[in-house]
């Protein structure tokens, strides 16, 4: 396709949105994030890792006509014609500070560094708004319980993007409080994982020396090759499935 043609399909296919209330003609099928991009906005903040994963990208927006104030993650959602955007770089939430090593693996560790947290009216805007689809009201009432461990569980796939504080009515920070309980759980309830001691001693006495050595030597294509044919993680039922298995600690 020549230049001109294929300028003409781009425009054929750019919808109007709004950045910061300034007007863009951009290629329909751009995520908020490349939108943005496209229009001219470099990201120095608000941006990590363009997959959906880091958490730095929360975005508000609106659509025309439309009452309602939708949010999402900018790498990850597509912009709309007439949608109205807003970059949040970083959401202002109190994280309370604390000594992990001695901080007891306790609720009244977390109730007294989160008071807030007795807050929450139920409103559950926090679940709503998660872009990883977290229940982080059930978290929120395993806290209140005082099950460190079920919060933990619960919140594993939070990203820390901050939009649950962002909706909450309670004016709390849950994704901080929520850590709290996965560094708490992880780190003083969880059974210790002993083959990790075993493999860190196995890597210092050389076991993968060799191995290492192999692999450094490559090129940038051996290793993709090798990359690409590597043995994948073995498949699992979901009813075998735990956070440490996904990450093949278990
Ligand atoms: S840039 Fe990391 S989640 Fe969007």
């Amino acid at each position: 396709m020549d230049t001109a043609a294929l300028t003409e399909k781009v425009a054929a296919k750019a919808v109007p949105i709004y950045i910061m209330g300034k007007r863009y003609e951009v290629p329909e099928a751009l995520t908020i994030m490349k939108a943005m991009e496209y229009a001219g906005y470099q990201y120095i903040r608000g941006c990590g890792c363009r997959g959906g994963v880091c958490g730095a990208c929360a975005t508000v927006y609106r659509k025309a006509g439309d009452y309602k104030i939708y949010t999402g993650l900018a790498c990850q959602t597509v912009v709309e014609p007439d949608m109205y955007l807003a970059q949040i770089p970083f959401y202002p939430a109190n994280r309370a500070t604390y000594d992990f090593e001695s901080a007891e693996p306790t609720p009244e560790t977390v109730f007294k560094l989160y008071p807030e947290l007795f807050r929450c009216v139920a409103c559950n805007a926090c679940t709503k708004v998660c872009p990883m689809d977290v229940e982080v009201l059930d978290y929120v009432s395993a806290l209140k319980r005082g099950d460190l461990k079920a919060a933990a569980e619960i919140s594993f796939d939070c990203i820390q993007c901050g939009l649950c504080a962002s909706r909450c009515m309670g004016e709390m920070a849950q994704y901080h409080i929520a850590q709290l309980a996965r560094r708490l759980a992880g780190g003083k309830l969880a059974a210790k994982a002993e083959h990790l001691g075993k493999m860190c001693a196995d890597i210092e006495g050389g076991a993968f020396a060799d191995l290492l050595g192999g692999l450094k030597s490559m090129s940038v294509d051996e290793l993709k090759k090798v990359y690409t044919e590597r043995e994948m993680e073995p498949h699992m039922g979901a009813d075998e499935w735990t956070p440490a298995s996904s990450h093949g600690l278990a």
